[in-house]
């Protein structure tokens, strides 16, 4: 699966992907990840990406031309199994269904806006508008490495251990997130002499109990 990243700041996406499972996950050649620079995409000399509103008011607004320019260029012509995302707080919220969806695509094309937004006929450009929580950011970048990193964790053999999404009890549309794990010591005592202990059933080693136990401690999230 491709995923292409239009953003201002290419700087973080490249240092966050150069770490550990996700660049390990593209030398196996399991993820292409491309980021782009919006402003490479500018018109003018000066790369200009942003401009005041029409009607005045506060900030500047990302220009339609570079993102036009980017999106025409990166977009799979030979694959309809590609989205176009753009981030904004006012999108459809982020879910682990989403996520589910997206692992199933060729490409996922995620814009990353800045400033006070972007002119409104990106609209047309986008398949979906999404939002990672209910909050405001400087900008969509840090939801563009959560998708990425949500999604490409699906894919088969990017987490190494097939295990570890086995033990998620990852079911497509419902994914359990983990029960609650311990390790060594049993018992973790404090400076202030508090014990810290592992439940019972956990050392008990009766699987039908653990495995109880373990089913009544995860949480669902749909
Ligand atoms: N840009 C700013 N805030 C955002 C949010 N909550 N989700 C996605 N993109 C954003």
């Amino acid at each position: 699966m491709r995923f292409d990243i239009i953003t201002l700041f290419p700087e973080i996406f490249n240092f966050y992907f150069e770490q550990s499972i996700l660049s390990r996950a593209q030398k196996n050649k399991i993820i292409k990840i491309g980021v782009h620079n919006l402003r490479d995409f500018a018109f003018d000399k000066h790369k200009t990406v942003d401009d005041k509103p029409f009607g005045g008011g506060r900030g500047m607004v990302l220009k339609i031309e570079p993102i036009y320019k980017a999106v025409r260029k990166l977009k799979a012509k030979k694959s309809n199994k590609t989205k176009v995302v753009l981030f904004t707080p006012r999108g459809k919220k982020f879910n682990q269904k989403m996520a589910t969806d997206w692992a199933k695509l060729d490409q996922l094309i995620l814009i990353c806006g800045r400033y006070e937004g972007a002119d409104e006929r990106i609209n047309k450009l986008v398949d979906e508008k999404v939002s990672i929580g209910d909050f405001v950011m400087m900008g969509g970048d840090l939801a563009g490495l959560i998708v990425v990193e949500s999604v490409a964790r699906l894919l088969k053999g990017v987490v190494g251990n097939s295990e570890s999404l086995i033990g998620e009890r990852i079911t497509p549309e419902k994914g359990f997130v983990e029960y609650p794990q311990y390790t060594r010591p049993e018992v973790f005592e404090t400076k202030g002499g508090q014990k810290w202990r592992t439940p019972k059933v956990l050392l008990s080693g009766n699987h039908q109990k653990i495995e109880k136990w373990r089913k009544g401690h995860s949480k669902v999230i749909e």
